[in-house]
């Protein structure tokens, strides 16, 4: 008798403040290999971010719309209580470098013991996107340079848009003419 399947469940979480092209390539990958994936805004009590979480829910499904296995949603709790409540079994995370290792092990192993049902696994990130991150397009964004390349081609605009507003309006604060 075939045994009875169990659609497989990962979610793929972080700030997405915004989403870049390495987050978009570990959730491309992350849908090839699980039956569902929710990437998961999460809201850091500690970080101020740019975009909302509304806003940051939008861009991730303008740019995963062509992944039917793909949901996007966002919470203010604990990843493993989210986890949980899905009855997902993976947490799915890009490592890009040692650098990020140490607190990637430290959440994965807090997370294990809030949610033993899941595993977190990390998918090596692709070394072009080895060096990309949310804060380094923002800062390129920031002095006006061009972010092609960093982030999906859909929502670029949006995200230079942002950012070169509030470069104006920081730069109107401080006087300064540009
Ligand atoms: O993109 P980031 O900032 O590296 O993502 C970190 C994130 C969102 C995964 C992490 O901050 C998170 O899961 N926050 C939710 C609260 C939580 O579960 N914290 C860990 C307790 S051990």
């Amino acid at each position: 008798m075939m045994a009875e399947s169990k659609q497989r469940i990962a979610v793929c979480p972080g700030s997405f403040d915004p989403v870049t092209l390495g987050h978009v390539d570990i959730i491309q990958r992350a849908a090839a290999i699980f039956d569902k994936v929710i990437v998961l805004v999460s809201i850091n009590p500690t970080k101020e971010p740019m975009f909302s979480p509304e806003e940051r829910v939008e861009m991730i499904k303008t740019v995963t719309k062509n992944l039917p296995n793909v949901e996007v949603e966002t919470f203010g709790g604990l990843l493993a209580d989210f986890v949980k409540s899905h009855g997902a079994t993976a947490i799915v995370k890009g490592l890009r470098a040692v650098s990020d290792f140490e607190y990637e092990f430290q959440m994965a192993l807090a997370n294990k013991k809030l949610c033993p049902e899941a595993e977190t696994i990390f998918l090596v990130t692709r070394s072009e996107n080895m060096y990309l991150s949310s804060s380094m397009v923002k800062q390129i964004a920031y002095f006006g340079r061009d972010i092609s390349g960093f982030v999906p081609a859909e929502i670029k605009e949006r995200i230079a848009a942002r950012i070169e507003k509030l470069s104006a309006d920081t730069n109107k604060c401080e006087g300064v003419e540009n």
